[in-house]
């Protein structure tokens, strides 16, 4: 049912789709834990704005999110309440002077066709700096701030990045090369993804964790040992990369996706302590709160890789409209994408 126009005279719905979570996520992720509900689209107040949702992010920590002994430094899904973060979309309707009607905006609506609220929680963001408005829903942030801040990655280093064709790390490797890495070598699940991260992204080599071991991949391609580790996975792979380790590496633990996907307890790797001592390695952890400084830091670099041509986007668009984001995070987590992901909401744009 349509019963406004927006100025530029496109029709807004009264009512409009969202995803909430039905049940909370135990083990591996099933359908039913989401619900597609339609809900109201209402009229702005005063300094509010109604946008469209043009495209959402999707991504492996929403699985987190979803349960109840939730580790993450943001508030997890609760039952019934939509989900989703990153969002971008098209305002429709604006009572602020702040935001016209067509300005593209970023926000943290998360998985709704339409979102109303104060124009403050939107973003003006430049429809033309990038070839599409899904660079502005990147892991870049997180990329950055793990491989320049966190493992202080610089020229001559030979860096080891897991989970290299995922959102995070298809960043990591490029960001560690456009510093000045000797050597970037990135694990992933399939050979199509091996070979998408040497011939496509810029790394010097990459392996698939199923061949073989870990460790042996890793001494064969790196016979010094590693200085730098971005690590997103956890698992076989920290305790490989331990024990490849240079003296005085630096590890940047990002991610523990062998362990955040199953709820069995003996899912963390061990630690080989004497060997993190002798060899002096920096083990830290950290976690990206996307504060001023690393937005800007992340989408400076961006922004001038690009430009030089040095640095790709790696992303995967889903298609599908709303519904499909239930199915589009399961597959998420399955290895079924590249890349940074995120879904087109509107058709159309
Ligand atoms: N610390 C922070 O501030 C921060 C911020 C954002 C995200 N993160 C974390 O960073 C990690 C990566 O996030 P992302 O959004 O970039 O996700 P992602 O890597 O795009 O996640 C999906 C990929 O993970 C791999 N995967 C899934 N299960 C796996 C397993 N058991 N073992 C090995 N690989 C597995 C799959 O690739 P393959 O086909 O290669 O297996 C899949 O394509 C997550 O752990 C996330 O929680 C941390």
């Amino acid at each position: 049912v349509t019963t406004r126009k927006s100025a530029n005279g496109t029709k807004i719905p009264k009512s409009a789709r969202e995803v909430r979570l039905a049940k909370h996520a135990e083990g591996k992720l099933t359908l039913g834990c989401f619900e597609v509900a339609e809900t109201a689209v209402p009229e702005p107040g005063k300094g509010e704005v109604v946008v469209r949702t043009d495209y959402v992010l999707v991504a492996a920590a929403f699985q987190d999110m979803m349960r109840t002994d939730c580790q993450l430094p943001i508030p997890p899904f609760q039952i019934g309440q939509r989900m989703g973060l990153g969002a971008v979309g098209t305002v429709m309707l604006s009572n602020s002077p702040a935001l016209g009607v067509g300005d593209l905006v970023m926000s943290m609506s998360g998985w709704s066709e339409y979102s109303v609220g104060p124009a403050e929680q939107y973003f003006k963001i430049d429809a033309k700096q990038f070839e599409s408005p899904v660079y502005y829903l990147s892991q870049g942030p997180t990329a950055y701030y793990g491989m320049a801040d966190i493992a202080k990655v610089g020229k001559g280093d030979v860096v080891f990045v897991s989970g290299a064709a995922g959102g995070v790390g298809s960043l990591a490797g490029q960001v560690a090369k456009c510093r000045g890495a000797k050597m970037v070598i990135g694990s992933a699940g399939s050979k199509a993804k091996v070979d998408y991260l040497v011939n496509e992204l810029g790394f010097d080599a990459a392996f698939d964790y199923h061949d073989g071991s870990v460790v042996d991949n890793l001494r064969k391609l790196a016979p010094d040992g590693i200085d730098v580790f971005f690590d997103t996975v956890g698992g076989e792979q920290f305790e490989a990369a331990v024990q490849v380790a240079a003296r005085s590496a630096r590890f940047a633990l990002c991610g523990a996706l062998s362990a955040q996907n199953t709820s069995r307890k003996d899912a963390s790797p061990r630690l080989d302590l004497m060997t993190v001592i002798t060899q002096d390695v920096d083990l830290r952890g950290f976690c990206c709160m996307h504060t001023p400084e690393q937005l800007g830091a992340w989408a400076q670099h961006f922004g001038m890789w690009l430009a030089e041509g040095k640095f790709v986007f790696p992303h995967t668009i889903v298609e599908g409209g709303i519904e499909q984001l239930p199915h589009a995070l399961i597959a998420l987590l399955q290895g079924k994408y590249q890349g940074n992901v995120s879904l087109r909401v509107a058709a159309g744009d």
